[in-house]
């Protein structure tokens, strides 16, 4: 018997205080719900066109800063050209609006350029094309590249700088995508300092002051 009414009681109590707890459903109430899991409905945030302390200016929505160009959003170059900047030669590494490479690195060429592409280069394509760019790299000797192109190969040399970056960007053939670990810029460093390269492999002979010449032939 006494058992009985203990359970009641405790029945009752926890009745009551799951009431008080959940309510009845469909009533209103002022008072946030209590959430045993509340998940990630409810974070930090600021809402667009409220106003917010954290800023000087007050407003939560913060303008683009000078010079943002949105994608897609048609850009005039100091030549006068009108294209979407997705578009631009420098990213795509082809004359706007047709599939032709372009001939040249759309980037002023000088010794930094040269620099940081030496520096790209030995990082990004020296373990498989090798720091000679002559497909001798780690990843040969290991033996987890077994062919690697020799950066050398008249192919390649006669290949348009746009090709290059294409192949950069996107790989071809066994070779995977450069494009997404280094930017833009950078790639087009290492095709400068690849050029480089390559030319330190065709010098003739010819090329040399006659000073050189018998220097060399000494
Ligand atoms: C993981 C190894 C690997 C890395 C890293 C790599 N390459 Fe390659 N690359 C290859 C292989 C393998 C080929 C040959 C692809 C084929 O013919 O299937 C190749 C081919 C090429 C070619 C010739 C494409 C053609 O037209 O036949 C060029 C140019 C080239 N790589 C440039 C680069 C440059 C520049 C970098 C650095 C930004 C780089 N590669 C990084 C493995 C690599």
């Amino acid at each position: 018997m006494r058992i009985i009414i203990s359970i009641l009681i405790i029945g009752a109590a926890l009745g009551a205080v799951g009431f008080g707890m959940l309510g009845l459903q469909g009533k209103l109430s002022r008072k946030p719900p209590l959430e045993l899991f509340p998940d990630m409905d409810r974070q930090a945030k600021l809402r667009p066109q409220e106003p917010n302390k954290f800023f000087a200016n007050g407003v939560s929505s913060q303008l683009a800063p000078q010079g943002t160009i949105a994608r897609g959003e048609p850009i005039q170059t100091a030549a006068g050209e009108v294209y979407r900047f997705e578009d631009s030669p420098v990213n795509t590494g082809r004359v706007t609006g047709t599939t032709n490479f372009i001939e040249n690195n759309p980037l002023a060429i000088n010794e930094t350029l040269l620099q940081h592409g030496r520096e790209r280069f030995d990082i990004y394509c020296a373990p498989c094309h090798g720091r000679l760019g002559d497909g001798n790299g780690i990843t040969k000797k290991i033996g987890v590249m077994p062919t690697v192109a020799n950066l050398h190969d008249k192919r390649i040399v006669q290949q348009m700088d746009g090709e290059i970056f294409n192949t950069v960007t996107h790989g071809k053939g066994v070779m995977g995508a450069v494009g997404p670990l280094i930017g833009v810029e950078d790639r087009w460093a290492v095709i400068a300092y690849l050029r480089a390269l390559q030319l330190s492999q065709l010098g003739a002979l010819e090329d040399l002051t006659p000073e050189q010449t018998a220097a060399l032939k000494k």
